[in-house]
């Protein structure tokens, strides 16, 4: 059994993201999709939210785990049994930046294979920060995020109105 793990911030989970899990979750047989910490952050939603709007965004896939995970990714691998980390790559600078992850992560666990699926054409300049800038000023994020995160969009959106 090939148990993978898709780990991110997912802040929020955009198009981007569900095209990668359901490529992994295609050549897995069990995908467990791990909000971590990245400390370069200051996260939007809380892990709570992104929790909810990944289990929502996902309930169509099979084999499909959401989680999350305080410490180091390959400490949650281990724990879950998991022989490889899934990364979407979307052009040179993710490259550069996984580049670093994956010689830290192989240091901390050989075991453990990354593979990298490069991203679907629609969504190669699609990322979380681009749709909270598009949130912030209440531009459409139709066909950018999953219906979920736009229900959710609306509602903080209808909160902010509401308290000024
Ligand atoms: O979506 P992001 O922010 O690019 O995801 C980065 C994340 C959360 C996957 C990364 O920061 C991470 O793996 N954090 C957990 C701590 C860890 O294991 N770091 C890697 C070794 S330095």
């Amino acid at each position: 059994m090939r148990i993978a793990v898709y780990p991110g911030s997912f802040d929020p989970v955009t198009m981007g993201h569900i095209d990668i899990i359901r490529r992994a979750a295609a050549v897995a047989d069990e995908l467990h999709v791990c909000i971590l910490k990245n400390p370069q952050k200051h996260y939007w939603f809380s892990q709570e939210e992104r929790l909810a709007l990944l289990r929502e965004s996902t309930a169509p896939f099979q084999h499909v785990v959401i989680d999350a995970y305080a410490g180091l990714l390959t400490d949650y691998a281990h724990e879950i049994g998991a022989s490889v980390i899934i990364k979407g790559l979307r052009n040179t600078t993710d490259f550069m930046y996984e580049s670093q992850m994956d010689y830290f992560n192989k240091r901390l666990a050989p075991d453990i294979e990354t593979v990298y699926l490069v991203s679907d054409n629609r969504y190669a300049v699609l990322s979380s920060s681009a749709i909270r800038e598009l949130m912030t000023f209440g531009g459409n994020l139709e066909g950018l995020v999953p219906e979920p995160v736009l229900k959710a969009v609306r509602r903080r959106q209808e909160r902010q109105k509401h308290n000024g």
